[in-house]
């Protein structure tokens, strides 16, 4: 091992902290950087009135024989269990009932528990927006939003989503061309809670030919804890497109629209009901680059983007950033 000072990771959302793991394990020494007030980024849960929430990641599916032995591991630790809703499509004004054998996960008791099972004891600076990567004589250091600079650093692990992974990567321009060249799309998402049930078996809907894409009873999912009958809707991205400045109770008027159009049963005034606007929620297209990397500088960026925009496609990307840096040094 030739690494002598620590090494950045920006962002604690699946893939960084994919990468931070197997890092870790190597004896690495990590610090973590994210500008949220806690790690999960698109895998997060809101705590609210009507219990937590999962706003953004629904559930994940695990395909690649290196995931699903990964997610196995986490079962055994008790973070994660398998959610089997109800599933129904949505397609030319018809709700049919459209169940399938997929193997679907979720954190409990909320998605974020996986992401903060992972950081575990990490050192991680919350709260923290890194605006630039820049390299000293021999090392990186890290300037943040509010003018305090960090470092120094062996290596640098960029994990956030394209646009804001492409503004860190000036020192490699040609990742930054990479990055810049992926558009990532909108979601907004809004949560409803009911006082009383919905008279519905409805538990997860995909939904076509509607603003919504996606609507979930949050509440069905395991070891969620509340009296309320609470709901995730998601609207399509050519609908946050087009919305992307709607105030949010406007947001939550329209898709609780939406809702009641396609449930199919009467809809009461929901006792609780939010709106969150995800501005980097999909990538616009799939990539096959596992991880970018500029080895001789020490500059890595990784996260949904490189793969598939997808919590599996994230934590692959993670792991292949991790290997590339430690092949690097080997
Ligand atoms: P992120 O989770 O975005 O993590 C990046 C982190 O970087 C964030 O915590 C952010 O705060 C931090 N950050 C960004 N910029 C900076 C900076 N300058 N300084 C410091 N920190 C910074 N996937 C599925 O598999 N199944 C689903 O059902 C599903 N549904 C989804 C629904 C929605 C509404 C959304 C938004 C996503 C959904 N996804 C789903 C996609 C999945 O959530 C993502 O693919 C995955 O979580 C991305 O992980 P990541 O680590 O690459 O990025
Ligand atoms: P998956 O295999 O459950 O779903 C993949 C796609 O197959 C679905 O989008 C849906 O169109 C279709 N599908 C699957 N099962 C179906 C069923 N029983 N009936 C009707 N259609 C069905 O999960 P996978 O491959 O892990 O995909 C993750 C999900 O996350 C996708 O639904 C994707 O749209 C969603 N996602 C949403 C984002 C957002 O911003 N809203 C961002 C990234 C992913």
């Amino acid at each position: 091992m030739t690494a002598i000072a620590p090494i950045a990771i920006i962002g604690t959302g699946i893939a960084g902290l994919s990468a931070a793991q197997t890092l870790h394990a190597a004896g690495y020494e990590l610090q973590l950087f994210d500008k949220s007030r806690g790690s999960g980024g698109r895998m997060s849960s809101k705590r609210s009135d009507a219990g937590a929430l999962d706003l953004g990641a629904q559930y994940f599916t695990a395909r690649d024989r290196r995931f699903v032995e990964a997610v196995q591991h986490w079962q055994a630790r008790g973070w994660v269990a398998e959610w089997q809703p109800s599933l129904y499509h949505y397609r030319d004004g018809q709700l049919s009932a459209s169940p399938d054998e997929q193997l679907r996960w979720v954190g409990i008791p909320r998605m974020s528990a996986i992401t903060r099972a992972l950081l575990g004891a990490l050192p991680v600076h919350f709260s923290c927006r890194i605006t630039e990567v820049f390299r000293g004589e021999q090392h990186w250091h890290l300037q943040d939003a509010d003018g305090g600079s960090h470092g120094p650093f062996s290596h640098v692990v960029i994990a956030t989503p394209a646009p804001q992974a492409s503004a860190l990567l000036a020192s490699a321009p040609k990742l930054a061309a990479a990055a810049a060249g992926v558009p990532m799309e909108p979601t907004w998402a809004a949560a409803l809670a009911f006082d009383s049930p919905l008279q519905t078996k409805v538990e997860g809907c995909f939904v076509h030919d509607s603003p919504l894409d996606w609507l979930a009873r949050n509440r069905s999912k395991p070891g969620r804890e509340t009296t309320l009958d609470t709901w995730v809707l998601h609207a399509s991205s050519s609908w946050s497109k087009q919305h992307l400045d709607l105030p949010k109770e406007e947001v939550v008027e329209q898709l609780l629209g939406a809702f009641a159009e396609m449930i199919g049963c009467t809809l009461p005034a929901p006792t609780f009901s939010l709106a969150h606007r995800w501005l980097y929620a999909r990538p616009g297209a799939a990539h096959q680059w596992g991880a970018l990397a500029d080895a001789d500088l020490g500059l890595y960026a990784c996260g949904d983007w490189c793969l598939s925009g997808r919590v599996e496609g994230a934590w692959l990307s993670g792991q292949e950033a991790a290997h590339k840096l430690i092949g690097h040094l080997q």
